[in-house]
């Protein structure tokens, strides 16, 4: 077993995240991982139309429905993503008043936006302070991780720009970043992200200062997520250069190539993609929204492909517990294998 700083803080078996995947659903996947030892965490679903509070909490309750294992969820703060303010306001106030879910849902993750918004709901504060609930949020820089800091955050997930989806500008991989977040902030609870798909990546991570690792693209590639079989089927094949930076909701994303995403070149800096958000017509508009719809039905060359460079490590798609007992089992051999080397 390997015992980290995070396995503690969460009381799980494994330092093994899954990464939030928004707009899909993530309950099977999240209940897999939690069931295995690790801890799942369910996406932020905001496909336009739908109620993201309610997405949430009937994802929360299927999680403490089948599970006694401890979970997170995924809020993006954005002020572009529809129900941020009542998903910080409300989400909190429910899972409070419910004693399975305040024991559970421990790990609240924020991404893609402020990383003020959560700490500053007067229901969350309530829940932080009453319950062990942990606020992380995702830092792709030095001076993001210092926001977080600034911000009360209990943790980071330092994300490199190899990973799959949402990224930021600054193109920072999770090697660089990892070292740079762990020199400025050494106690800092810390999750690796991005690139993540074997044992001996996670022996890097932890050697690198993180206390686990969270995993996309990998969970995506096994019998539990709730991916299309069409997107699943591009993993094993892919290489790390079948994807690409392009324009996303937030900013960059990681995607794969296909039609969608050379359509789609990515902006360089935030005033390039206010630029590219004004110069969009409203067809364009609706059928770009339409992107994620598609790709749930498994259309793969119209719709948003995302996933990260970690595809070209990749070979099969396998099950959720298999994978977590593989990368553990490999991830321990490194390690002594490495300690052995000292003489
Ligand atoms: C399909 C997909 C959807 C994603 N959606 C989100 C999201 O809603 N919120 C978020 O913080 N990150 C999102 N990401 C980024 C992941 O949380 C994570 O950073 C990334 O998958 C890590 O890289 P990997 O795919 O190499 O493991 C998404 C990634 C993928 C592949």
């Amino acid at each position: 077993m390997l015992e980290t700083n995070i396995t503690k803080l969460f009381g799980i078996k494994h330092p093994i995240f899954s990464a939030p995947m928004g707009p899909f659903f993530t309950r099977d996947l999240a209940l897999a991982v939690s069931e295995a030892g690790g801890l799942g965490v369910l996406s932020n679903v905001n496909i336009v139309g739908t109620d993201p509070v309610k997405e949430h909490m009937q994802s929360i309750e299927y999680m403490v429905e089948h599970t006694d294992k401890p979970f997170g969820l995924n809020i993006l703060t954005s002020r572009n993503n529809p129900g941020v303010v009542e998903m910080v306001r409300d989400l909190p106030k429910i899972v409070m008043n419910n004693p399975k879910m305040r024991e559970q849902c421990i790990y609240w993750l924020t991404s893609a936006g402020s990383s003020r918004y959560l700490p500053e709901s007067k229901n969350f504060k309530e829940l932080r302070e009453k319950f062990e609930v942990k606020h992380f949020h995702v830092a792709p820089a030095v001076w993001l991780a210092q926001k977080c800091v600034d911000s009360g955050v209990d943790g980071i997930v330092v994300t490199g720009t190899e990973g799959g989806g949402h990224q930021s500008y600054e193109k920072v991989t999770t090697l660089v970043l990892l070292q740079q977040i762990s020199k400025h902030f050494p106690n800092l609870p810390k999750i690796a992200c991005g690139g993540f798909a074997t044992g001996e990546a996670l022996a890097a991570a932890l050697s690198l200062g993180a206390g686990a690792i969270a995993m996309g693209s990998r969970f995506i590639a096994s019998k539990q997520s709730e991916f299309h079989p069409k997107y699943k089927a591009l993993i094993p094949p892919g290489k790390p250069q079948d994807t690409d930076l392009y324009t996303g909701a937030f900013g960059p994303i990681r995607l794969y190539k296909n039609k969608y995403a050379l359509e789609h070149p990515a902006p360089t800096n935030k005033e390039a993609m206010i630029a590219y958000e004004q110069s969009i017509t409203p067809e364009q508009r609706e059928k770009d929204l339409g992107a994620y719809d598609r790709v749930y039905n498994g259309d793969t060359e119209t719709g948003a492909v995302l996933l990260g460079q970690s595809i070209g490590i990749i070979d099969n798609i396998d099950d959720v517990a298999e994978i977590i007992e593989k990368i553990i089992k490999d991830a321990e051999k490194t390690i002594r294998k490495n300690y052995s080397s000292i003489k």
